[in-house]
């Protein structure tokens, strides 16, 4: 029986020992090309990907990259994560490349995971979904077309400050600001404006983004598993929002240009083809997804900054003040005091070059190519960072010092400054962040100066830089001027 044991345990051994050279070996066949660029490969299916996730729960993302490029003295590397051989590309001349031969050398990619989630939204690497986003997503997000929703964002911006921030000590900002980002959107792309079902959409959606950063596992009761049946929740909702606005639509109830869902709903392709049903609730999906929670942590660092920095603080209470009180009581802000404030958006950009809400993106290459000498195989997986330029002192100086005046003039280099990517795959909605941003600030200044209840409070970047605690703050209301 020993004997038997023994042998036992001997079999297993050895094919536990066959199955890693197995593995190894697929691993290693996978860089096995001459002159790709230099970098660690890790182990197989885990690869650098531990390294990568932990320096951004440590909340220093850069670390992973500044790493490599000291190591390797190059600005594109070879690591392997997410599970696929994969090139790192950082700096600028490495940002235009990707930016500029989209569609060309390169398309963009998501994980697979990703993909489950989101099967057949402005997610996935289809060129044909992404044209046909491209062809409606500007008419409604250019500023021509953002300026007639600011009043409303003003009108939801005062009507959520009264609610949750008026009165109280002390509040939470991140799930707050989440709060406020949601319900823009909601009310922006699909006219849904009740609190009640802003709360019912609001819950699964936490579920997504939860599930998008998890073990891709599809079984019961995991957070990858609680995300695709999220998804699959809110389409359907979306898809009852869709088939109701085209009844009052054809009612002449509804208006063509109140929010992107009439747009969808009324514009047709080259052939006249107008999108199902389905279609526009999954691109709806996205861009509920892509446009709120990157908003709610760029406004949630502007607070943390603002009441580390006083002087910055004063900056911009100062500009928004003169907006404030040239304005009649009651009467909502305007494009024209938009566009006078300067100051606050440079404090914003520095905010959005300090804690990107996107770390980066994925390529892949269509083709075998050549980059600065190294050899890119078909297939591979390349990686914008944007830390790569944002946190290096040769195109920032003094990274990690806050310095609105970096936006002044001309601004930074091209191709540096790239909170938003770059080339066709570039943040569509860049325009409305901005509106989004500005008019938080201006209705958030105009009421309160605040201060941190937690002196250091860590930063964890997964993938998106959140406080860890949602940046508690204590609350100092300002004599109300014409609110
Ligand atoms: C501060 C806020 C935001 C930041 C930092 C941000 C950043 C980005 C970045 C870096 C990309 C490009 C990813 C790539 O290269 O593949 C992107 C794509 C995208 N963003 Fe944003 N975004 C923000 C707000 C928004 C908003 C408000 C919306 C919607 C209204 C939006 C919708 C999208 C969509 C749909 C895409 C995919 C575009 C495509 O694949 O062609 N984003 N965003």
């Amino acid at each position: 029986m020993e004997h038997f044991l023994i042998s036992l345990l001997i079999l297993f051994l050895f094919f536990l020992s066959l199955t890693f050279f197995i593995l190894f070996h697929k691993h290693k066949s996978l860089f096995s090309y001459p002159n790709v660029p230099p970098g660690a490969i890790g182990f197989p299916i885990l690869g650098e990907s531990l390294e990568f996730l932990s320096t951004g729960w440590k909340g220093h993302p850069e670390k992973f990259i500044f790493d490599r490029l000291n190591k390797y003295k190059s600005d594109v590397f070879k690591t392997s994560i997410v599970g696929v051989p994969a090139a790192i590309f950082c700096g600028p001349a490495c940002n235009k490349f990707l930016f500029s031969n989209e569609n060309k050398l390169v398309t963009s990619w998501w994980p697979d995971s990703v993909n489950k989630i989101f099967p057949s939204s402005t997610q996935t690497n289809s060129k044909e979904e992404a044209k046909k986003l491209k062809k409606f997503l500007p008419q409604f997000l250019k500023p021509e077309a953002l300026q007639r929703y600011i009043g409303i964002m003003d009108e939801l911006a005062q009507r959520h400050f009264a609610s949750f921030w008026e009165n109280r000590e002390e509040v939470l900002v991140f799930p707050l600001a989440k709060r406020f980002t949601f319900s823009l959107a909601c009310r922006l792309f699909v006219s849904v404006d009740d609190e009640i079902q802003v709360e019912r959409l609001s819950r699964p959606f936490e579920q997504i983004v939860a599930g998008i950063i998890s073990l891709p596992i599809d079984l019961p009761g995991t957070p990858f598993n609680r995300a695709i049946k999220a998804s699959n929740f809110i389409r359907k909702e979306l898809v009852a929002i869709v088939r109701q606005r085209k009844w009052v639509l054809a009612e002449g109830k509804a208006s063509p240009t109140q929010d992107i869902l009439s747009h969808m709903l009324l514009t047709c392709d080259e052939n006249g083809f107008y999108m199902n049903e389905s279609d526009i609730a999954d691109k709806i999906l996205g861009l509920l997804i892509g446009g709120h929670d990157t908003t709610s942590v760029a406004c949630t660092f502007i607070l943390k900054f603002l009441a580390e920095l006083p002087h910055v603080y004063d900056g911009v209470y100062a500009e928004q003040m003169e907006i404030a009180k040239a304005k009649a009581p009651g009467e909502a802000l305007k494009w024209e005091d938009i566009n006078k404030m300067k100051y606050s958006w440079n404090v914003a950009c520095e905010v959005l070059r300090i804690a990107s809400p996107v770390q980066g993106a994925f390529r892949e290459a269509l083709n075998d190519f050549v980059f600065n000498g190294f050899y890119i195989p078909k297939g591979w997986k390349l990686y914008w960072s944007a830390n790569g330029t944002h946190k290096n002192p040769e195109y920032f100086p003094e990274p990690y010092k806050f310095e609105p005046a970096r936006f002044e003039g001309n601004g930074p280099l091209p191709y540096t400054y790239v909170p938003f990517g770059g080339g066709p795959r570039m943040c569509p909605g860049k325009e409305y962040a901005k509106l989004e941003i500005l008019v938080f600030m201006h209705n958030l200044v105009k009421r309160f100066k605040w201060a941190k209840l937690l002196e250091k409070e860590n930063i964890i970047v997964d993938p998106l830089p959140i406080p860890q605690k949602g940046l508690p703050v204590r609350l100092f209301p300002r004599q109300p001027l014409s609110l």
